[in-house]
């Protein structure tokens, strides 16, 4: 499925084996990598498409994010499915260059109406690290709350483990 702002500025389309390269060269971009996990190529590629786990719990939806038919980035939408839990999460990370234009703001948008619309989500978490300013922001334009920090949550890029921050979204959150 394609996404695609009111404007066009932003378009989101599934993550295929041949965007794989650029998609890698952008995360290893060290404005982008020193916000993600250590680099492992082989992970990282398996991430980056969409997939659904081995016991049907979770499903992952993967888009490249485009903008003037230039691949600058990447979005996930992950599904947990337990019919008591069920919940939606976003990840994503744009190319340096094109940061701090609006441009994520957007696409985590189309995103989560895409989570809450076509596959019925009533709750969407983001978890950046905690001093993630910008992404924080991003989110927080979108309608995120913030939901509380999470104590050396997780292991950042320098190998040590950081706070996270826990923000969600319930669609009479989100902004248009
Ligand atoms: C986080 C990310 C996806 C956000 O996308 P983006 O297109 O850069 O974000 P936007 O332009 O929509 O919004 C960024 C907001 O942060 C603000 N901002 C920029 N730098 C900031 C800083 N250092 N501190 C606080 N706010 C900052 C911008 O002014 C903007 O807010 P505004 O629209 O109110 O002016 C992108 O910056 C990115 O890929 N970063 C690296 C990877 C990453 O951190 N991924 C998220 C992991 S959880």
């Amino acid at each position: 499925m394609t996404l695609s702002s009111k404007d066009s500025r932003v378009v989101l389309r599934p993550v295929e084996e041949a965007d794989l390269d650029v998609l890698l060269e952008i995360l290893r971009e060290p404005e982008v990598a020193r916000h993600w996990s250590q680099p492992d190529d082989e992970f990282d590629r398996t991430e980056l498409l969409s997939g659904d786990d081995a016991d049907g719990a979770e499903r992952v939806t993967t888009f490249v994010i485009t903008s003037g038919g230039e691949t600058i980035g990447w979005i996930a939408g992950w599904e947990k499915l337990h019919p008591d839990y069920r919940h939606a999460g976003i990840d994503l990370f744009i190319t340096a260059r094109h940061q701090g234009r609006g441009i994520g703001r957007e696409a985590i948008r189309l995103v989560c109406r895409f989570l809450f619309d076509v596959r019925g989500h009533h709750r969407i978490t983001i978890d950046p690290a905690a001093d993630n300013d910008r992404a924080i922001r991003a989110y927080e334009r979108v309608g995120f709350k913030r939901v509380g920090v999470m104590r050396r949550y997780e292991r950042g890029s320098d190998g040590i483990f950081h706070d996270g921050l826990l923000l969600d979204l319930l669609p009479e959150d989100l902004a248009e």
